[in-house]
């Protein structure tokens, strides 16, 4: 059942990025670009994956626009996927907000 909610809702969101953004929600109060679930996973993933070569990072120590250059370098190094390197990266910036 879980699963299948995954599946539907990355639907969604691959649906949603393709509609132009006509009406945008009064209340914006999650990230921009990530459901929780995927910031979730971006959490794991970054746990299971970025502390293997150094200590894991601090989300904090870097502002996102540092964060965007430092996942471009990383994200190959840790054999991330694109769409992992966007959930982690997005786990990353929700840290600070
Ligand atoms: C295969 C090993 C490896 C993995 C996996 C890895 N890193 Fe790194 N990381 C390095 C090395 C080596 C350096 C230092 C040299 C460099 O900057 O390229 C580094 C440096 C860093 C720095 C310091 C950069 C700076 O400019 O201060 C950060 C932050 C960082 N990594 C974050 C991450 C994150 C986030 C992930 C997970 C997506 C990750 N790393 C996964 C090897 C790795």
């Amino acid at each position: 059942m879980k699963k299948i909610f995954a599946v539907a809702s990355f639907t969604a969101v691959l649906l949603a990025s393709c509609t132009p953004k006509t009406s945008t929600p009064t209340a914006a109060t999650g990230p921009a670009t990530s459901t929780a679930e995927q910031i979730a996973q971006g959490k794991t993933i970054f746990e299971n994956s970025c502390g293997r070569c150094h200590k894991l990072p601090d989300p904090t120590s870097h502002n996102s626009v540092q964060w965007v250059g430092i996942m471009n370098s990383m994200a190959p190094k840790a054999k991330l996927t694109d769409e992992q390197h966007q959930w982690v990266y997005d786990y990353i910036v929700s840290v600070k907000k």
